[in-house]
């Protein structure tokens, strides 16, 4: 099958899920935010009790795991064991600890397993998360790693915090990000790195309609 794959990689609050939703409206296409699936597997061991220092254990809890996405629209939705958990997972509890989970060997077998199935399934998609370009899609059509300045990514997460009325002080979520950044660069397995060939874009000072433009261009090129 000729699938075309877009992956979009960067640090947290860089705008990967708003920049992959708005490609793959303009493409006709879909788009997979991987870092749901990582967060539905942190909601289902939170629930369990289990401790994130028990690998074993949760390996064992994500063997007995079913996820998968649906869309309404042009929104992805994503389904922990049959139930939508797309709002559960944004939890301020599931943010601060699915980095934990994501640096299970057994977390992420099983969700790359799923990330490609997906490719084949849609046939044309944009995926985003932190290893898309350099271990799941690594022959990928178009690779992104899409960044932007620390303080404009906590300044962007504040305002979607706020948004929904809840009351966050910028340092802490600036100091936040940044211990998950550490996390996710810093594990052993798949980190968070600028995949091979991957067309940087900086997003500190652009509009979230000229960063589309522009992968849009590159694609077309
Ligand atoms: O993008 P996000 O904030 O929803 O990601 C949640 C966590 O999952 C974050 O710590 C990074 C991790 N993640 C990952 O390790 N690999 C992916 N492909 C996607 C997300």
């Amino acid at each position: 099958m000729n699938n075309l794959i877009i992956t979009i990689d960067g640090p947290a609050g860089a705008g990967k899920t708003t920049i992959a939703r708005m490609v793959a409206e303009k493409l006709g296409c879909k788009y997979i935010d991987t870092g749901a699936m990582y967060r539905a597997v942190t909601l289902k061991v939170l629930a369990s009790g289990v401790s994130f220092s028990d690998i074993p254990e949760i390996e064992e809890i994500v063997e007995k795991t079913d996820i998968e996405v649906d869309f309404n629209g042009s929104d992805m939705l994503i389904y922990l064991d049959g139930r939508e958990v797309s709002d559960d997972i944004r939890k301020a509890e599931v943010t601060e600890n699915t980095s934990f989970t994501a640096a299970i060997p057994g977390v992420r077998y099983k969700l790359q397993k799923i990330q490609r199935r997906s490719a084949e399934k849609f046939n044309k998609t944009v995926f985003e998360g932190r290893d898309m370009g350099s271990i799941v899609f690594p022959k990928a059509d178009l690779k992104i790693y899409l960044d932007a300045g620390i303080k404009e990514r906590a300044r962007r997460r504040w305002q979607e915090l706020n948004s929904k009325g809840e009351d966050v002080s910028l340092d802490l979520l600036t100091q936040k990000i940044k211990e998950r950044d550490e996390r996710d660069e810093s594990r052993g397995l798949a980190p968070l790195i600028v995949p091979e060939n991957a067309v940087k874009i900086d997003s500190t000072d652009m509009e979230l309609k000229e960063v589309v433009g522009k992968i849009v261009a590159l694609l077309d090129r």
